[in-house]
């Protein structure tokens, strides 16, 4: 975003767009908030967006889209094969990522299933920066594991560290040490580690990371989904990259790694996936698979229109105006909630604001999901989506055991260029409101519980009558404010 100083000295990020789209929001009043939750299960997920105000529960698919991307989507060619919107989208990503090879894919989690199918065997390894859901599901259903090595940093919840994303060399080589190299399927680098907070990874770490491929020909893929924020923090706060374009950067990137793929609900700003093959004989292994699972080789079961509005995404991706928008209001979001004394992830990540639960209702013992209740308390008091990442989003052990996880965050996504300044205000209001009550908020426990991926579905039940003293609090608070 333009460096752009205001007279007063304020530090509040400028857009550099402006709205020519909008759609009519609706606040119900809190008791119909409360019915809607408690009909959802206390699951976010399960929340018809028109009881919804500010949808924060994710960025995929929801971000909003240039005047650009829309005009391109009029000129999709819908053969079914050998279509123009292919060769399009196909030398758009050849021409940013230098790799010779692509394949579509209808979004992000089907790249995960073919590349697990070919690649991960039984009792292999995958190690990675961190985990993410879809990611670990499908090596795991393929009889692999996944092996977290993200730097020490990475999972403490406040930081001055810029790249709490990094993978520790160190652990990698000690897994190969240990393990063997024919253990190993490939090593993953997620850009913008979506479950630590949006965090990134440094230019450098990708070069160490490849460096320890190098010496035990490992195959090392990244996930490029949020690349567009790690993009960002690179090209701010690496020193030895600040004088190379957002290009450049990608550019460079890509020449790391042999294989980058990505979901275009996110990289791109529409709906979609794809993925760039640096080898013939690693594109040849998973080319067979498309037709079975996604459609022809030319639209991998993306919509021809919304192929074209990747492909305009990609390259408006590679402008730092365009980018920036949502790294700098996660910014400034994070450091006002951060001045109120509210526990958020720090340094501020991308792809939004992570409120760290476990201290926010340190009252709440994990077993009772305090990000899960967070996320239905938020909702009740201000028609707040957000999601929860914590315990909810783990899977139980085979024999039932609760696995904890590392970080119980309520994730409040920013959709890239879709909130105003205001609603943003808004959302830190109710959030410090919240903070002054949170004694009042309590657990919750399962209803129906999924055996996989089971927040996407479940349903949870609050331990006691706590919605309903919130609610109580919050009508003698605020009257008849919605
Ligand atoms: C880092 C990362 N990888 C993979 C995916 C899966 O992509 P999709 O939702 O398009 O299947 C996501 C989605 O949120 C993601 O954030």
């Amino acid at each position: 975003m333009a460096n752009i100083k205001y007279y007063s000295g304020k530090k509040i990020p400028l857009e550099m767009h402006k709205v020519r789209i909008v759609q009519k929001l609706r606040l119900l009043p809190i008791e119909e908030r409360l019915d809607a939750i408690t009909k959802a299960g206390n699951n976010t997920f399960l929340l018809n967006n028109r009881d919804v105000f500010l949808d924060m529960l994710t960025d995929s698919g929801v971000n909003a889209m240039s005047d650009q991307q829309e005009a391109a989507m009029m000129i999709a060619d819908d053969s079914y094969a050998g279509s123009e919107t292919f060769v399009r989208f196909e030398s758009k990503l050849k021409e940013i990522f230098g790799m010779d090879y692509v394949l579509p894919f209808h979004q992000g989690r089907a790249c995960e299933n073919i590349l697990s199918q070919v690649f991960v065997g039984e009792g292999q390894i995958v190690p990675m920066n961190y985990h993410f859901t879809t990611t670990k599901a499908h090596i795991n259903i393929n009889g692999g594991r996944v092996e977290e090595i993200i730097i020490d940093a990475g999972l403490e919840v406040t930081s001055n560290h810029s790249f709490k994303g990094n993978m520790d060399p160190e652990k990698l080589k000690k897994i190969v040490h240990e393990h063997g190299r024919e253990k190993i399927a490939f090593v993953r680098m997620e850009a913008g580690t979506n479950l630590v907070g949006g965090q990134p990874f440094s230019m450098q770490n990708l070069r160490d990371i490849r460096q320890v491929c190098d010496a035990h020909q490992l195959i090392l893929v990244m996930d490029a989904s949020l690349l567009s924020d790690n993009l960002h923090f690179i090209k701010t706060k690496e020193e030895a990259c600040q004088h190379l374009s957002i290009r450049e950067i990608t550019r460079q990137m890509a020449d790391l790694c042999d294989i980058i793929y990505f979901s275009a609900r996110k990289l791109g700003c529409a709906r979609g996936g794809g993925m760039c093959i640096r080898t013939p004989e690693l594109y040849g292994t998973m080319k067979e698979l498309i037709p079975l699972y996604e459609g022809f080789l030319t639209y991998g079961g993306m919509s021809v229109r919304e192929i074209e509005a990747i492909t305009v995404g990609l390259e408006e991706t590679m402008d730092e105006d365009i980018i920036d928008q949502g790294p700098q209001f996660i910014e400034y979001m994070v450091n006002e909630l951060d001045k109120r004394g509210i526990p958020v992830v720090t340094p501020p990540g991308g792809l939004g604001c992570h409120i760290d639960a476990k201290c926010f209702v340190d009252h709440i013992p994990q077993t009772e999901y305090p990000a899960g209740a967070l996320a239905s308390a938020l909702y009740l008091i201000s028609g707040i989506r957000g999601m929860e990442r914590g315990t909810i989003s783990e899977q139980r052990e085979e024999d039932g055991t609760e696995v904890l996880a590392n970080m119980e965050l309520l994730r409040l996504a920013l959709p890239r260029r879709v909130f105003t300044m205001s609603q943003i205000e808004y959302a830190i209001d109710r959030l410090s409101w919240l903070y002054e009550h949170r004694k009042l908020v309590r657990g919750l426990v399962f209803t129906e519980e999924p055996q996989i991926l089971r927040f996407f579905f479940g349903k949870l039940r609050p331990v006691s009558d706590w919605q309903q003293k919130l609610c109580q609090q919050f009508k003698k608070d605020f009257g008849d404010s919605l």
